[in-house]
């Protein structure tokens, strides 16, 4: 099943997510439905925030990129209960967009890599120090199940240029090619 992308405005993005325990029955279909969500939208990455599920955990596919550099190789899987441990490396700036915010994209700087602890699909733990594009959409995703978006790191300058553009998305006036869901406060 696909879900509706929430867009940018709808309070569950800027919530801070919940952990999502091992006992929790419908998981295996939550994280089916996203991956099929991520791929209808041509996502690199999909938090559960982002379809309106308040829970620790995110999708990605940077196999996308990979296209762009034949050395990189990139990862699709699911993170449960994710925690970044360090980043660590130089800061780098690439031009990033985000499925709940559409036609919008800024440069944000991130450093290169992140060390991450996390559950698989099977609740078994994980440590991997990740870098290059696949870093670059965990950072990314990460920030939203703490309730960040990315142009929370732009400066206040750009912000204030995109604001309009923001607003109109928030209203739902913006033409997507996949299926979104806009927040209304009745
Ligand atoms: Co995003």
């Amino acid at each position: 099943m696909i879900y509706p992308i929430r867009a940018y405005g709808d309070p569950v993005l800027r919530k801070e997510c919940e952990e999502v325990s091992s006992d929790n029955e419908k998981l295996k279909d939550i994280i089916s439905n996203m991956f099929e969500t991520m791929d209808a939208s041509r996502g690199v990455g999909l938090a559960a925030p982002q379809v309106g599920i308040n829970l620790r955990m995110f999708m990605i596919d940077s196999t996308h990129f990979e296209k762009d550099d034949l050395d990189f190789k990139g990862r699709r899987q699911v993170f449960i209960n994710p925690e970044i441990i360090e980043e660590t490396g130089e800061e780098w700036a690439f031009e990033e967009g985000c499925l709940s915010i559409p036609d919008v994209r800024e440069d944000v700087s991130r450093n290169a890599q992140v060390k991450l602890s996390y559950q698989d699909e099977n609740f078994k733990d994980k440590t991997e120090i990740f870098d290059g594009m696949t870093a670059r959409v965990i950072q990314h995703e990460y920030d939203h199940i703490e309730g960040v978006l990315f142009i929370d790191h732009i400066s206040a300058f750009k912000r204030k240029l995109i604001k309009g553009k923001l607003n109109q998305i928030a209203k739902g006036k913006i033409k997507v090619g996949y299926r979104m869901k806009f927040y209304s406060k009745k």
